[in-house]
Parts: C-alpha cells; sequence; structure tokens
C-alpha cells in the first residue's frame, strides 16, 4: 500500500490527519519554511500526536531553542494541543528551552568520559571561555552544557557541538576549534 493510500484512508477510531494542502497558519517566529515541513511531516502519521517530536525538531533547527510562544504557533499548525507539545520538549534535554549562543557546547561526563578526563575538560572550558556550566558567553557564540552519555564512549572525552561530534578530545583540539569559531564570528 503505498503512503498515499494510507493517507486517504483513516484508521477506524483513530483522528486523521488532514492531507497536505494544510489551512494556513499566521506565525510570528516560525518562518514559512518551517510551517511547510511541519505540514509535510504531519501528512506522513495517520495519528496527528505522532508528529509531536518531528515538529518540535523543525522548530529547534529554526530557532535553535522552545518556549512557551513557539508551543503556541505548533499548537496552531499540527491542532496538537499546546500542553502536549510543552511536555514532550520538557522531557527531552536536547531541546534548549531558552535562548542559547551559536555554539551550543555539550560535553558529557559520564562514566567512560568521567575516567578520560572530562571534569578537566570542562574546567579548561570554563576558563576559556570564561563562563560556567549553564551559561553563555557576551558576544552569544558559545553556551556550555553537560550531556549523559551521547554513545561516543569509545572515543572519550568527547562533546557535542551543535549537530557535531568532536572526540578524543585534548586541550589542543578544544583551543584549535574554539579559536576557528571565533574567526567565524
Ligand atoms: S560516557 Fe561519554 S559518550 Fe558515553
Amino acid at each position: 500500500m503505498s503512503d498515499n493510500k494510507t493517507q486517504t484512508q483513516p484508521i477506524p477510531g483513530l483522528p486523521h490527519v488532514k492531507s497536505p494542502g494544510a489551512p494556513q497558519v499566521k506565525t510570528r517566529i516560525l518562518n514559512a519554511e518551517s510551517v511547510a515541513e511541519i505540514q509535510k511531516k504531519m501528512a506522513r502519521y495517520p495519528v496527528r500526536k505522532s508528529a509531536v517530536l518531528p515538529a518540535l525538531t523543525v522548530a529547534y533547527r529554526q530557532v535553535g531553542y522552545l518556549n512557551d510562544e513557539i508551543y503556541a504557533e505548533l499548537a496552531a499548525i499540527t491542532e496538537i494541543p499546546k500542553l502536549q507539545l510543552a511536555e514532550a520538549a520538557t522531557f527531552y534535554t536536547m531541546f534548549p528551552k531558552k535562548p542559547r549562543g551559536k555554539h551550543l557546547i555539550m560535553v558529557c561526563d559520564n562514566i567512560s568520559c568521567a575516567l578520560c578526563g572530562a571534569d578537566n575538560l570542562l574546567r579548561y572550558l570554563e576558563q576559556k571561555l570564561e563562563i560556567k556550566v549553564g551559561e553563555t558567553t557576551k558576544d552569544n557564540l558559545f553556551t556550555l552544557q553537560i550531556a549523559e552519555c551521547l554513545a561516543g564512549c569509545s572515543a572519550a572525552p568527547m562533546m557535542q557541538v551543535n549537530h557535531e561530534y568532536h572526540e578524543n578530545l585534548t586541550r589542543e583540539k578544544v583551543d584549535a576549534l574554539i579559536d576557528g569559531w571565533r574567526k567565524e564570528g
């Protein structure tokens, strides 16, 4: 059975997601591309609620964080209750809930990374960036956070910066990365 056929045949007893050609929704924060992408993703699911995480992800990728106003816009686009969107977002720590720097640095401090010097790495980053964990630099370039195991244990210590992994870290590697990002501005 093709996807299209699935979309036109609602599952009995379940709310059916409208097909694309979705209604225009006025948004202040989410841009037209994000709205269209969310509507396209919605059409893949027979049950509206299944699109909660994809919708949150699209919004997060555009804005860089999620908040009450964004949940309201997502609710208007998806017709999923705002509370359900907010509940899912607060469960997942990978969705920041306030503005953050251009580069979100998440240093893993779980067991493998801890044994390979994650704590020293964190202290070094705090010193280099002149911020504490949880803070953002004044130029809004960097936010520093601690992460749970990021499944890169075999290359500890490691950190995730935005969507990329940086592994087997040393002070020299960190210097090169930070200096490179500072040059990019
Ligand atoms: S313990 Fe750090 S990635 Fe697993």
